[in-house]
């Protein structure tokens, strides 16, 4: 049976603990999907079709890896589309409360036979979100080394424009 996983998120912008999810979940599944979602509750500093751009060249490098945006349910999106696993990435304790939730609301919305895999987060990005990075960068700190360096351009250039 043909792997197809999808990791989702907001992206905004992809940072390098998203980037050691991916690449580990790619090794271990033969089609890898980053589902970029436009989250109601988030402002994006780059909209979604951007996000989606500036993602794929990041992911250039990884043969078996698309990028796709959607609205809507996740479920949704995985039963649409055949996805059998839903990639997610726990930094800690307070991630895992939130995902059990998710996860287990999910199980009941996925069709049979889909299943959420949990991957932890390199303890060396345990720190990082999205968030950070932008809050940093835009009071002018350094973030390199923690956003892929293609992303961190366009974040320099977003700022000078
Ligand atoms: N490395 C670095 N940062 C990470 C990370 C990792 N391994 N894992 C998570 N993060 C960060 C993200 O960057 C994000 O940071 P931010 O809040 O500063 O933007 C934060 O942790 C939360 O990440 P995530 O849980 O992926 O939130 P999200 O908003 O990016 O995406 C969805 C959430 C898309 C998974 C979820 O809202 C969803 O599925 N929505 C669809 C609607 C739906 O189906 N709802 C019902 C769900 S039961």
């Amino acid at each position: 049976m043909q792997t197809k996983a999808i990791y989702t998120g907001s992206f905004d912008p992809l940072t390098n603990g998203h980037m050691n999810i991916i690449t580990r979940a790619a090794r271990l599944y033969d089609e890898l999907t980053v589902g970029i979602i436009s989250n109601p509750s988030k402002i994006p500093q780059f909209p979604i079709e951007e996000r989606e751009e500036m993602i794929a060249e990041a992911l250039s490098f990884l043969p078996n890896v698309k990028v796709d945006h959607f609205s809507g349910l996740l479920a949704d999106f995985v039963n649409q589309n055949g996805f059998n696993v839903v990639i997610r990435g726990l930094r800690g304790g307070t991630d895992f409360e939130y995902e059990l939730q998710m996860a287990q609301m999910n199980a009941r919305l996925f069709n049979e036979h889909v299943e959420t895999v949990f991957l932890m987060t390199d303890p060396q990005y345990s720190f990082i979100s999205s968030s950070v990075v932008k809050e940093v960068h835009a009071l002018g700190g350094n973030i390199k080394g923690l956003v892929p360096d293609a992303i961190l351009k366009k974040m320099d250039e977003a700022l000078i424009t």
